[in-house]
């Protein structure tokens, strides 16, 4: 039995970056072997043990071969006879299919090394085109290494709009898909996976609304933008979609199953751009701004009302930009009321909902509109 280090953390070694998962091969065992030696099973799928003391993955050397659409019917053909080329010869990018021995000897039966100083995304063989998710790691890869030079060669985006053209991303769960943008979104480069995807056709299959240049550049400025400020998922995943309108919006958050933070708040920012656009800069209606806030649940979300402003900083067009200002202001002056002072004036139920409408609404034209 021999143990190699592979994928991620070979890759990241030679590229004298930090390694955080450390994953291994397994060649020449079997499952009673490694469940001897103290090792426990994880996934029914798949041999994978992990390690009774550092519990890294150790995978046994497979061979996998695809029977149907999309991520689903793989047949996996793993055995004690399965070496560790064979294994390397499954993976995705030239890369990712490097080995090292536990002595430190370098297997990379297919230049990964090579492609890592010329700075390329190769795929490993034609078995890339099995594995439709693999489109989206590629990008989600050089959005990562692009600020190292790195990108996409010519042979891997010519297969990528070839299983494009096949239908293959049509195939991919949203679940998976959201998984890839959303780690996609925090790599130093987030632009460039959308680049990638516009630029192999995955987008216009992915978030079709995107695809258009007009709309496109500006959702890049408004990524970039946020990306550089912000941290939340949230925040960046609204900025991305802020040129849509509400309704595209809303369903194209829907369909992309992400989070119901995210949804709430991208739709929440591509409803108050239209609204703030058209806010008189002088002399701005304390109805409308009262609508917005009452739009953005301020009183009870205090917090998404502040991630909203993030977004709308980094969307909004500098001319527009000083509208955000009234706003705020508007925000401040609604949340002096208090509610319970009404109450013991005598106001109840929906009495209660008018009166307090009433004082913010004055509170707000006080604040702004001088
Ligand atoms: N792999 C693959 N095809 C996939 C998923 C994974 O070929 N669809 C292979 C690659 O060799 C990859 C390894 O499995 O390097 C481990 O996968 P994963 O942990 O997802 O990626 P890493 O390369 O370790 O990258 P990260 O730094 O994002 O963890």
């Amino acid at each position: 039995m021999q143990t190699y280090l592979v994928g991620g953390a070979v890759r990241d070694e030679l590229l004298g970056l930090g390694v955080k998962d450390r994953d291994w091969v397994v060649v020449g065992a079997t499952p009673e072997h490694m469940l001897a030696q103290g090792f426990t099973q994880v996934g029914s799928d798949f041999p994978v043990f992990l390690h009774p003391k550092t519990h890294e993955e150790y995978a046994l050397a497979r061979t996998e071969r695809k029977q149907g659409h999309g991520y689903h019917g793989f047949s996996v053909y793993s055995a004690p006879d399965v070496t560790l080329e064979e294994d390397l010869l499954r993976r995705d990018l030239t890369i990712n299919a490097m080995a090292r021995s536990e002595q430190g000897e370098l297997t990379d039966p297919f230049n990964g090394s090579k492609d890592l100083d010329a700075r390329q995304l190769r795929h490993v063989s034609e078995a890339f085109k099995e594995d439709p998710l693999r489109i989206l790691r590629t990008a989600r890869f050089a959005a990562r290494f692009q600020p190292l030079g790195f990108s996409v060669c010519q042979e891997t985006m010519d297969l990528m709009r070839t299983m494009v053209a096949e239908g293959e991303v049509e195939h991919l769960v949203p679940e998976r898909v959201w998984q890839e943008i959303q780690r996609a979104i925090h790599e130093l480069s987030p632009c460039t996976f959308f680049q990638v995807l516009r630029d192999c056709g995955a987008l216009a299959v992915l978030i079709p609304e995107l695809t258009p240049d007009a709309i496109f550049s500006v959702a890049m400025d408004a990524l970039q933008r946020v990306h550089a400020r912000e941290d939340s998922t949230a925040e960046r995943f609204s900025a991305l979609l802020s040129p849509l309108d509400e309704s595209t919006c809303a369903e194209r958050a829907k369909a992309l199953k992400a989070p119901n933070d995210c949804q709430q708040l991208a739709r929440l920012a591509a409803a108050s751009i239209p609204i703030i656009k058209q806010l008189d800069p002088i002399q701005p209606s304390a109805s409308t701004l009262l609508e917005l806030l009452e739009k953005a649940d301020v009183s009870r979300r205090p917090e998404r009302f502040s991630q909203l402003i993030n977004v709308l900083e980094c969307t909004l067009e500098s001319g527009d930009q000083a509208q955000l200002e009234p706003l705020k202001k508007a925000a401040d002056a609604a949340s002096g009321v208090n509610p319970q002072a009404l109450i013991k004036q005598g106001f109840a139920g929906k009495e209660l909902g008018r009166a307090i409408r009433a004082e913010r609404l004055e509170r707000i034209a006080q604040a702004v509109c001088r």
